[in-house]
């Protein structure tokens, strides 16, 4: 069989959201455990070089670096059968950027969706004149050419990432053709996407946007570390509203998106794989059945069944993640040369190994 590479970044940004948990990691984790040794190598990479596109307080870096390494070995990757390191550590990734930048169109990057909407941001507060605009700096316009970079210099074949970055995978592929065309060789190798099957997990209070790291109100979103009283306070403050009260719950993303993300919360972590549709109407059966009513409020209302119930699965899920993560900082104790370190380290040598593999044939394709 030919030899798969599978590959995916995160950002050390901050502790892992549940959104980030079930739209990647838990994906890479299922990837890990079913892929065959013999055929598969699986390389995971800590991007620091991209959490700089924006500028990070003096010290964050360096601890979010740890962090994110420790949740995800928290969550079950396995330094022995993942390449886990931080981009930083293999000068390949950033040398390959240059290589590609100068093959690759600015015309394509300036159509890209987030660069667009950047764009538009600065345009919506009225600060687009020339001076604002070239303001903007030039690491958040060509970061897409280090995506590529990342993925290419390891010849990754499959690259599972959120529907976000889809086109940034494209952009990818369109680095291959280019490098390859202008050097006429088939050097770098065309990485297939694997889109996540998770839905978006939708911020907890304005439930048609997304969970996401950058929103200012922590309890929008459920962090990897948070504990089983912090989850249900969440959980029971998140957004939801009182739509259709004598049909109790439905799931309609449209017009009741903070029900629906909640039910499709539970549905995503069903044992028996009920769609969401199915765990409402089940919801608003039991409801039913004890009181004859659905319009009730208190215990047995539907809604608040439904609440209790997401947060007992994910404090179920999450606990012991949590604890495992806390345990892997506190035996680190942050010094130099623990555990985490050695991790690391191991990670940067097997990754700098399969990207010079890489990056020696393209230095003789541009005869460097
Ligand atoms: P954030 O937007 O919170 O900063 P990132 O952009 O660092 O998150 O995303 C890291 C990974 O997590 C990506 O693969 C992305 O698709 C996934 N992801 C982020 N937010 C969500 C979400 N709300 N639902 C599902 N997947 C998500
Ligand atoms: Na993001």
């Amino acid at each position: 069989a030919q030899r798969q590479v599978i590959f995916s970044g995160i950002q050390p940004t901050g502790i892992p959201h549940l959104g980030n948990y079930l739209g990647a990691l838990q994906q890479w984790k299922r990837m890990q455990d079913s892929a065959d040794p013999e055929t598969t190598d699986l390389i995971f990479s800590v991007v620091d070089l991209h959490a700089i596109t924006v500028p990070q307080q003096r010290g964050n870096l360096k601890k979010w670096k740890r962090e994110m390494l420790a949740a995800l070995l928290a969550i079950g990757l396995d330094p022995k059968r993942c390449t886990i390191f931080y981009q930083s550590m293999v000068p390949g990734h950033s040398e390959l950027q240059w290589i590609l930048s100068c093959t690759a169109s600015t015309g394509y990057l300036s159509r890209m969706t987030q660069w667009k909407s950047k764009l538009q941001l600065a345009d919506d507060a009225h600060m687009l004149d020339d001076k604002a605009k070239s303001s903007l700096k030039h690491g958040l316009f060509s970061y897409p050419i280090l995506q590529a970079a990342d993925i290419l210099v390891h010849r990754a074949t499959h690259v599972p990432v959120g529907e976000d970055q889809r086109q940034h995978l494209e952009f990818a592929r369109e680095c291959v053709t280019n490098f390859n065309h202008a050097y006429k060789g088939k050097v770098l190798v065309a990485p297939e996407t694997i889109l996540s099957p998770t839905k978006r997990v939708m911020s907890l209070q304005l439930p048609t946007k997304k969970m996401s790291k950058s929103d200012p109100d922590p309890s929008s979103r459920i962090l990897l570390t948070d504990t089983p009283s912090e989850i249900h306070a969440k959980i029971l403050k998140a957004r939801t509203d009182s739509l259709t009260p004598s049909l109790g719950i439905t799931f309609d993303p449209i017009q009741r998106p903070g029900v629906s993300n909640l039910l499709q919360l539970l549905s995503h972590f069903d044992t028996q794989d009920r769609s969401a549709q199915e765990i409402a109407a089940q919801i608003n059966a039991e409801v039913m059945g004890n009181h004859g009513g659905l319009g009730g409020e208190g215990e047995e209302n539907p809604l608040r069944k439904l609440k209790e119930r997401v947060s007992e699965v994910v404090q179920r899920e999450l606990n012991p993640i949590r604890e495992k993560y806390l345990k892997l900082l506190q035996e680190d104790g942050g010094k130099e040369g623990g555990y985490l370190d050695e991790v690391i380290r191991e990670g940067a040598r097997k990754a700098n190994e399969s990207a010079e593999r890489t990056m020696s044939r393209v230095r003789r394709a541009v005869e460097l």
